[in-house]
C-alpha cells in the first residue's frame, strides 16, 4: 500500500495538502477493500443508467464499464496498488479509471456521492453474505437432522438446572437446536428484504439535479425497492443493526449448543466422542484432546455481540444526514459476518460427525430417578391428587438415595410402602423407554415424535 501526495478528488477548496497521519488516520481502504466487487457492480449499474438517462453516451458508458472489468480483474490477480491517499476503495477505484481510460472516468460520479455509494456497496455485500449463511444453517439443519433420525430411541437424561430431571431422546435433544436455527434462518431472511433496498440516487444527501432512473438500477441490482427518503438512505445502518442482531442470537445459540458439546465430550458425562480433526491435544499434558472447535465458537460469540453494541452505540447520536462516523459501521459488521458464517461452517462440519455413546447416555438416565414425574403421573392416573403422588414419590427417592436404588430397581413390596395404589403395572411407566414413549404429542420426547420432527424438518429444509 503506497502513501503519496495527497488528495486528490476533493482538494479543490484546500490550501495545504493533509497531515500525513490524518490521512492514514481518516482512511478506510484497507478494510473496504473487501468491498471492491460491489463497488464495481453498482458502479457498472450507474453508468449502464446516466447513458440511458441521456447523461453519459454510449462511448462513454462502454469505455467506463470495459474500465471498470479490466479493474476487478486487476484486483483479482492481486495487481492493483491501493492506495491510502486515495482514503477508500470508491476513490481507489475511481482513480485507477482515470488512469485507464482518461478523462471519461471523471465522468462516473455524476450524480452520486460516495455516501449513496458506500450505503448501496454494504447493502450488495451484506445480501451476499446472508445468502452463503443460510446456506450454511440449512447445511447444520441437515447434519441435525440425520443425526436425530439415527438417534430417535437413544435414551438420554434431560436436565434442568443441569440436574436429572426426566428421560428424554437424544434425537429430541438435537431437534432442540435444529429449532433455535429454524428461528435464525427466518431471522435472517426478514432482515434480508430490509438490507435489500437501494440507497443509490440519494447522492450525497438530497437527492441530484440529473434525469436518474433509479428503478434502472435498481432493477440492475436487483434491489427489492428504492428507498423512499434521500436523507434516510445516505445515513441509516439499521438494516447493519439489525443484521448483527440476528446473527448475535444465532451465535448465542451456537454457544449454548458449544457449551453442551463441551459438557457432553467430558470424561464426567462421556455422552459423545467428537472426531479428532475437530479437536487438539495438549502440548504438556498427553492425554488431553480438547473440544477446541465449541469452545472456541462459544468464545466468539462474544465478538458479535460487541459489533451489535458497537453499532448501536455508533448510530445513536448521529444527526442527519450521513456523518464520517458511518465508516466505522464495516470492520464491526464485516467480523460479525465472517464470525457467524465461520462458526457455522465448522458446526456443519462437525455435527454430523458426533459419535453419540448410547451406553453411557443410557446408564445416565438410569441414575438420579429421572423416572420420579412418570411415577407420580401414574398415582395420578389411580385417582390421587398430583400434589399428594409428589409427596409419595419424595419419600420413594429418599428411600432410594438411602438404600442407593433407583426407582425401577425396587421391589414391589418396597415401592408399595410408600402407597398401596401401586401394582405391578408400575415397571412398564418406570423403565426409561416407558417413559419417553409416554410423552407422545407434538413437540414431545417420544421417538414417534422425533421421526414425525424430522419429516416436517425435511419438508421444511426441501421447500427452500
Ligand atoms: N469511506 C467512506 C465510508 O465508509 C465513504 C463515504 C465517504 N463520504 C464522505 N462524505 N466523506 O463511509
Amino acid at each position: 500500500m503506497s502513501v503519496e501526495k495527497t488528495n486528490q478528488s476533493w482538494g479543490g477548496r484546500f490550501s495545504e495538502p493533509v497531515d500525513a497521519f490524518v490521512a492514514r488516520f481518516t482512511a478506510s481502504v484497507d478494510f473496504d477493500k473487501r468491498l471492491y466487487r460491489h463497488d464495481i457492480m453498482g458502479s457498472i449499474a450507474h453508468a449502464t443508467m446516466l447513458e440511458q438517462a441521456g447523461v453519459l453516451n454510449t462511448e462513454e458508458r462502454d469505455a467506463i464499464i470495459a474500465g471498470l472489468k479490466d479493474i476487478q480483474a486487476e484486483i483479482e490477480a492481486g495487481q492493483f496498488d491501493w492506495r491510502v491517499d486515495l482514503e477508500d476503495v470508491h476513490m481507489n477505484i475511481e482513480a485507477r479509471l482515470t488512469d485507464r481510460i482518461g478523462i471519461t472516468g471523471k465522468k462516473l460520479h455524476t450524480g452520486r456521492s460516495r455516501n449513496d455509494q458506500v450505503a448501496t456497496d454494504i447493502r450488495l455485500w451484506l445480501r451476499d453474505e446472508i445468502d452463503i449463511i443460510l446456506g450454511e444453517i440449512t447445511r447444520l439443519q441437515q447434519g441435525l437432522l440425520g443425526l436425530a433420525e439415527a438417534e430417535a430411541e437413544t435414551v438420554m437424561p434431560g436436565f434442568t438446572h443441569l440436574q436429572t430431571a426426566q428421560p428424554v431422546t437424544f434425537g429430541h435433544h438435537l431437534l432442540a437446536w435444529f429449532e433455535m436455527l429454524s428461528r435464525d434462518y427466518e431471522r435472517l431472511v426478514d432482515c434480508r428484504k430490509r438490507t435489500n433496498r437501494m440507497p443509490l440516487g440519494s447522492a450525497a444527501l438530497a437527492g441530484t439535479t440529473y434525469p436518474i432512473q433509479r428503478e434502472i438500477t435498481c432493477h440492475l441490482l436487483g434491489f427489492e425497492a428504492i428507498s423512499g427518503n434521500s436523507l434516510d438512505g445516505v445515513s441509516d445502518r439499521d438494516f447493519a443493526i439489525e443484521f448483527c442482531a440476528a446473527a448475535s442470537l444465532a451465535m448465542m445459540h451456537l454457544s449454548r449448543f458449544s457449551e453442551e458439546l463441551v459438557l457432553w465430550t467430558s470424561a464426567q458425562f462421556r455422552f459423545i466422542d467428537l472426531p479428532d480433526r475437530f479437536c487438539t491435544g495438549s502440548s504438556i499434558m498427553p492425554q488431553k484432546k480438547n473440544p477446541d472447535v465449541p469452545e472456541l465458537v462459544r468464545g466468539k460469540s462474544g465478538r458479535v455481540f460487541g459489533a451489535l453494541t458497537g453499532l448501536l452505540t455508533l448510530m445513536k447520536g448521529q444527526p442527519l444526514a450521513y456523518n464520517k462516523d458511518n465508516q466505522e459501521d464495516k470492520e464491526p459488521l464485516f467480523d460479525a459476518a465472517d464470525t457467524l458464517r465461520d462458526s457455522l461452517r465448522a458446526f456443519a462440519d462437525m455435527v454430523p460427525a458426533i459419535k453419540p455413546k448410547r451406553e453411557i447416555m443410557r446408564e445416565a438416565a438410569l441414575r438420579g430417578f429421572s423416572t420420579a414425574t412418570d411415577l407420580a403421573d401414574y398415582l395420578v392416573r389411580k385417582g390421587l391428587p398430583f400434589r399428594d403422588c409428589h409427596e409419595i414419590v419424595g419419600h420413594a427417592v429418599k428411600y432410594g438415595v438411602d438404600t442407593g436404588k433407583d426407582l425401577a430397581e425396587m421391589s414391589l413390596d418396597e415401592l408399595r410402602q410408600f402407597s398401596e395404589q401401586i401394582t405391578d403395572d408400575v415397571f412398564a411407566v418406570l423403565t426409561l423407554e416407558g417413559s419417553v414413549n409416554a410423552r407422545d404429542h407434538i413437540g414431545g420426547t417420544a421417538p414417534a415424535q422425533v421421526r414425525a420432527a424430522v419429516q416436517r424438518g425435511k419438508e421444511l429444509l426441501a421447500g427452500r
